[in-house]
């Protein structure tokens, strides 16, 4: 019912009426969720750039996809989050997202963006490779899994020029 490629046109910026929607995905996403109450105060403090994608059902209907999360500090950006709903991933939303998220953080003069991600999830890291992040440090035991297992983490950074 849901179209399967995003397209650039259906990404924008998102405000504290997304936490819902945006908790959501996250729950289906993570072992240890942010509740909807967190994303509200999140999406609604002005150093948070919060982008989600969207996709239109044949009907007409509006919902979202996926979001991703930046925190931004004088010249640098923090990516705190991001995700997409698990039945539409290996898609390009996240792809799309982070594309435009780049873009959007550039426009807003910043000059470097870091994250951090579990050094075993493959598919983050193939993405963030994808963009030209760069690995620039190691937090042992970092994450602790679902099944209390520690797990370490990836500090990855991206220059803007
Ligand atoms: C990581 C995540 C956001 C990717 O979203 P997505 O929309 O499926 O990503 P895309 O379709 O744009 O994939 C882009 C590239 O990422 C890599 N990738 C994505 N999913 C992958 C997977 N399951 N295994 C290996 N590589 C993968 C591939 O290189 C892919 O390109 P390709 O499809 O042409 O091979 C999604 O899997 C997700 O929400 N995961 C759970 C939350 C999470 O781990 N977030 C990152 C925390 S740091």
């Amino acid at each position: 019912m849901f179209g399967r490629p995003q397209t650039s046109a259906s990404i924008r910026r998102i405000g504290p009426d997304f936490a819902a929607a945006c908790a959501k995905i996250h729950a289906q996403s993570f072992a240890h969720p942010w509740a909807p109450a967190e994303f509200e105060s999140l999406l609604a403090g002005r150093d948070v750039i919060g982008e989600a994608a969207f996709a239109t059902s044949l009907f007409g209907g509006r919902r979202l996809t996926g979001f991703v999360l930046s925190r931004r500090g004088a010249d640098t950006a923090e990516m705190l989050t991001v995700a997409v709903a698990p039945a539409l991933r290996r898609n390009g939303v996240a792809t799309a997202l982070i594309a435009r998220h780049l873009a959007t953080l550039a426009a807003e003069s910043v000059k470097s963006l870091f994250l951090e991600v579990e050094t075993d999830n493959r598919a983050a890291r193939a993405l963030y490779r994808r963009f030209g992040f760069e690995e620039v440090g190691e937090r042992k035991a970092y994450y602790r899994k679902a099944d209390g297992i520690a797990a370490s983490a990836l500090v990855l950074r991206r220059d803007f020029d």
